[in-house]
């Protein structure tokens, strides 16, 4: 089991190793936002505040839409395509 912390609310959540954020109920409730969950509308983009190395690597269709979206100088990461394999700290943009 890995944590997921709400850097806004300092909630924290357990999640099995390589569980997609999309597929947490408990962080939706804690006000994460998904929509197309395919990587395809930037909704899901979270600021990832530590732990960046402990998400899988993104995919390039991830990294060329997330600068597409203008945040390639940031630690952002799309949420739904995100699978945890550590401890993390993240920030809803
Ligand atoms: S929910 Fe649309 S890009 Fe993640």
């Amino acid at each position: 089991m890995h944590k997921v912390t709400i850097s806004s609310t300092g909630e924290e959540f357990s999640l099995p190793h390589n569980a997609h954020l999309s597929d947490a109920a408990e962080l939706q409730l804690a006000g994460l936002i998904f929509g197309c969950r395919a990587g395809a509308c930037g909704i899901c983009a979270i600021e990832v505040v530590a732990g960046g190395g402990n998400l899988s690597v993104p995919e390039d269709s991830e990294t060329d839409f997330l600068s597409f979206l203008g945040y390639e100088q940031r630690p952002v990461r799309l949420a739904c395509q995100c699978k945890l394999q550590g401890d993390v700290t993240i920030r809803q943009l």
